[in-house]
């Protein structure tokens, strides 16, 4: 399928979008809040790594308040070198930049394909398609990565490993918050061989931004979901009901909540609904990192949460490929697919 970028360079002076890429909104979708008290938890990273025990215990209260209250919370002095994620968002830039037939080389199908890249999310069970093209590919337990453009496999490598490190900080905090040992989620779900794909996301000028989506609104499959972008925002989240802009620092890491840490803390901490919008004049580049347990991991609530809360699991236990592949054979439909667990 041509790619969106394909689609805008071929057609100069685009004024409207083709009626498949008009993406219907329900009443409650709008409007958006800039509301400033509908402001992002923010994070400060060292004071969870090397700060006094005092800064410490009050950052992992702050970040279990994020998860509950927000399922998403922004990230400084988090430790990847600002140049690597420039690096990082230009390598991907100019991955998109390729041309269609040596994109075509990396036209897998299958969610599971180790490396894959298109356009919408799943055009056979989509009716509607979305205004960005992607790369995906698994970065971890083995490294696979597009070997054009040139550098493009060594900065993903190294961007890869140093938001696995983050990730592992993050969620080292995580588990303390729910009153856990720092390492419990780590162990429990084997973290060592854990799952990581980078999706890298192309949303080029739209020319009527309010008609058409860059991704509907869904939630992850993984852990966590470390997001950085390119100068232009995009990223919408939903709270208590509303849709809130996600206007992050420069540099800043955007993490939200996936399906496995709703599942594992046994819905203490719920995955939560975003979506990404489009504009009318800039090209937009997100690269979101998924971090999730090994593939072969059956996941289920921690007994510890189940006992002291509700006295029940409130998710049956599921092995995260199955997950992801039930995820990914159904239209993309708000979190749809945690009824089913
Ligand atoms: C995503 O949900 O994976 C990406 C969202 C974004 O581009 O901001
Ligand atoms: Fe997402």
């Amino acid at each position: 399928m041509t790619s969106i970028k394909a689609l805008v360079a071929e057609s100069a002076g685009l004024t409207s979008i083709p009626p498949r890429y008009t993406f219907t909104r329900s009443p409650d979708d709008e409007p958006v809040s800039d509301d400033p008290e509908d402001s992002i938890p923010i994070i400060d990273l060292s004071l969870l790594t090397h700060g006094t025990p005092d800064q410490r215990s009050k950052t992992i209260h702050q970040l279990g308040k994020a998860c509950q209250d927000w399922g998403l919370f922004t990230v400084i002095n988090h430790g990847v070198p600002e140049s690597l994620m420039k690096a990082m968002t230009g390598a991907c830039g100019d991955f998109f930049n390729l041309t269609e037939e040596e994109k075509r080389e990396y036209g897998g199908k299958h969610v599971l394909d180790s490396i894959r890249c298109g356009t919408s999310i799943n055009a056979s069970v989509d009716k509607v398609l979305f205004w960005r093209d992607f790369l995906k590919f698994f970065v971890h337990p083995q490294f696979h990565s597009p070997s054009k453009p040139a550098g493009f496999r060594e900065i993903s490598l190294e961007y890869s490993k140093r938001g696995r490190e983050l990730a592992m900080e993050l969620l080292k905090g995580i588990s303390m918050s729910l009153g856990l040992g720092d390492t419990y989620i780590q162990n429990a779900l084997n973290l060592e061989s854990s799952f990581q794909i980078l999706i890298a996301n192309l949303y080029p000028p739209c020319p009527e931004p309010e008609l058409a989506i860059g991704l509907p609104p869904h939630s992850d499959h993984g852990l966590l979901t470390l997001l950085i972008q390119n100068e232009i925002s995009g990223l919408q989240v939903q709270h208590q009901s509303k849709w809130v802009n996600v206007n992050s620092a420069p540099n800043a890491f955007i993490v939200n909540i996936g399906d496995q840490m709703e599942i594992m803390s046994n819905g203490k901490y719920e995955s939560v609904l975003h979506r990404a919008s489009v504009n009318e004049k800039a090209t937009r580049i997100s690269i979101a990192t998924i971090i999730g347990p090994p593939l072969d991991m059956v996941v289920g609530p921690a007994p510890e949460l189940v006992h002291r809360e509700t006295n029940a699991p409130a998710y049956t236990r599921m092995k995260y490929k199955e997950y992801l592949q039930l995820q990914q054979s159904n239209q993309v439909d708000g979190k749809s697919c945690l009824d089913h667990v």
